[in-house]
């Protein structure tokens, strides 16, 4: 097989979340709940503390970038910092955003920008976050600030990220932030609340300017029956429905694009027939978290997301916890022939982002899993190490492509 060709002006690049990197979020609920319980009983396994201090460092974080050749750049920006207290915005804030933006401007990447990724301004969570009537319209104001402040150089925003996950985890699961009590109708208040809180941010954004491109992030896992009989596809067919469809029909009319998260390989069977963990697969080639390994499923939901929606897509999000970058090289190589191999056949994806810059805070987990191109040395001043793995990317972000070497490489033919 010849050179794999990506289609021109694709966008390249790496994700990131405010409150996994910049440290000292200190006016988010997700700051709270780690001071509270990190260590304990329902509390995540320690504390965010400085992170990766790209609060300060975030020059040297695109400098690297830059250097691995991205060509743009998903990140987020933080409300809780933006609006500390309720109605009262801090300016000093906004222009810090205006600097991060102008920085990755200079160097002529394309910036995506998340108005959401998991932390709340602690305030709202006093007042029963998403779960409260008023917090869409908290969220549409501040979208709105941003569009008016900032809008000139974001290219993309991104209202939410993964809002059908984090309801789950949150009050289904209760892995995140559950030390509130949480009931089944939270779960259900929460989830309508993001659906509303998404539909309310995209018109204020457009009410700023009508041609911001503006779309939102969900977690998609490859789903497949266990075995093929009617009750088992049929099972399938309601998970995607719970997991997603059913979001994405009271959203997509206000989406310009779709982002998609691919982590996961769920295989479904006959007793499946609500939201669990359980289902996903964990056997064969896994990451140093345990989840499987499975490229060709980036094909498959990319061809689905694409016959049932007709939006643009984008791979928001896709990676996997490897400390010793032993499987991230071939991870990358492996998932991008498998999503060139969609857009081959005419699926509409016009970029990719990998998960993520650099090792970080992960929410419940804290800094055991290392999802970075970038290692972040936490003895060492958190010094940026880039691994080899990220080379390889950068490569195929420079060639918009992937080499006949990397192909037989990976036995891609
Ligand atoms: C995604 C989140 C991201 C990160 C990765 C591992 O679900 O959006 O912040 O935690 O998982």
């Amino acid at each position: 097989m010849s050179f794999l060709k990506f289609p021109d002006n694709f966008y390249w690049g790496a994700a990131t979340a405010a409150h996994q990197i910049e440290g000292n979020n200190v006016h988010s609920d997700w700051w709270v709940w780690e001071t509270e319980f990190a260590g304990k009983d329902g509390g995540p396994k320690e504390r965010s503390g400085i992170a990766c201090d790209s609060y300060n460092r975030y020059e040297e974080d695109f400098t690297l970038a830059k250097s691995l050749n991205h060509n743009a750049h998903r990140m987020s920006i933080e409300w809780a910092r933006i609006e500390p207290q309720e109605g009262i915005i801090d300016e000093r804030e906004i222009e810090h955003y205006r600097k991060v933006l102008k920085s990755l401007k200079s160097k002529g990447m394309s910036t995506f920008v998340t108005l959401w990724h998991f932390s709340l301004p602690h305030w709202l969570r006093d007042k029963k976050g998403w779960g409260n009537l008023l917090t869409p319209m908290y969220f549409a104001r501040y979208s709105k600030l941003v569009a008016e402040r900032l809008g000139e150089h974001i290219d993309f925003f991104i209202t939410l990220n993964e809002p059908q996950a984090y309801v789950a985890l949150r009050h289904l699961v209760k892995l995140w932030i559950p030390s509130m009590k949480t009931t089944f109708l939270d779960f259900l208040d929460g989830w309508v609340g993001l659906i509303r809180g998404h539909n309310a941010s995209y018109k204020a954004i457009k009410e700023v300017n009508p041609s911001y491109q503006v779309g939102i992030v969900e977690n998609i896992m490859y789903m497949e029956p266990k075995r093929n009989t009617l009750w088992n596809k049929f099972m399938c067919d309601w998970r995607k429905f719970i997991q997603f469809r059913l979001f994405f029909a009271f959203t997509l009319k206000n989406s310009d694009f779709l982002g998609v998260n691919y982590y996961f390989h769920d295989v479904i069977g006959p007793g499946d027939y609500f939201i669990n963990m359980s289902s996903i697969e964990t056997t064969g080639e896994v990451s140093d978290w345990g989840w499987q390994i499975y490229p060709e499923g980036i094909y498959h939901i990319v061809k689905e997301l694409c016959c049932y929606y007709d939006k643009p897509i984008f791979i928001t999000e896709n990676g996997l916890a490897d400390a010793k970058d032993e499987k991230r090289e071939s991870f990358i190589v492996r998932h991008l022939y498998y999503l060139q191999k969609a857009i081959s056949e005419g699926v509409c994806v016009n970029g990719y982002f990998h998960w993520t810059l650099m090792d970080n805070f992960e929410w419940a987990e804290g800094y055991i899993r290392k999802f970075g191109l970038i290692e972040i040395d936490r003895e060492n001043n958190l010094e940026r190490k880039i691994r080899p793995s990220a080379y390889t990317y950068a490569r195929i972000c420079k060639e918009n492509g992937i080499g006949e070497d990397l192909l037989k490489e990976f036995n891609l033919e």
